[in-house]
């Protein structure tokens, strides 16, 4: 499969993912954490699917597209092994759904770059959220769950935390 075909593929799963993620918390109450603004098409998608939702953004380096560009005070600049602690000392387990979105596409690079990342997603997921990324998400506390139709195994992963 060309690299082209693969990025296809990868932007169909995260879109499916997304949608069936934004159904799924229907009715739980709790913010949404995009962790990985970039070009803020995730975002979008995000912000289109659940317009009643408080979501909060976590970039390092922002510059999405000005069109989806967060509120100022929904968008939590830095480096997210610093400002989620932070966060989670502000809110808690705040969140219903947490978006991981800081892949470089190298699934053994991320797992090794991100290491801290676990910790602090059970940190800030509230009792049942849900947790979707684009890489495997190892703890403990995080539940895995079968994928929604459509969305090849390994593309994308999802979990619930448990109580
Ligand atoms: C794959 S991109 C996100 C794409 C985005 N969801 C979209 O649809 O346009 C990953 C983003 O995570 C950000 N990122 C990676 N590591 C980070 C860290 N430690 N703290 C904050 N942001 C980080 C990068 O700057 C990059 O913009």
């Amino acid at each position: 499969m060309s690299r082209l075909d693969s990025f296809i593929r990868r932007l169909e799963a995260q879109r499916r993912m997304l949608d069936w993620a934004a159904a799924e918390i229907g009715g739980r109450d709790g913010l949404v954490l995009e962790l990985g603004l970039g070009n803020g098409r995730t975002y979008d998608h995000l912000r289109e699917r659940l317009p009643e939702r408080e979501i909060y953004v976590f970039e390092r380096d922002v510059g999405p597209n000005p069109a989806s560009m967060p509120p100022e005070d929904r968008l939590v600049a830095g480096d997210m092994a610093q400002t989620l602690t932070a966060f989670a000392a502000r809110h808690g387990r705040c969140a219903a759904l947490i978006h991981a979105d800081v892949t470089t596409g190298v699934a053994e690079r991320d797992r090794v770059l991100f290491a801290w990342l676990p910790a602090h997603v059970v940190v800030l997921a509230a009792p049942g959220a849900l947790v979707v990324s684009g890489w495997p998400i190892e703890h403990p506390l995080l539940d895995e769950l079968a994928l929604p139709d459509g969305v090849p195994e390994g593309r994308y992963f999802a979990y619930r935390r448990s109580a």
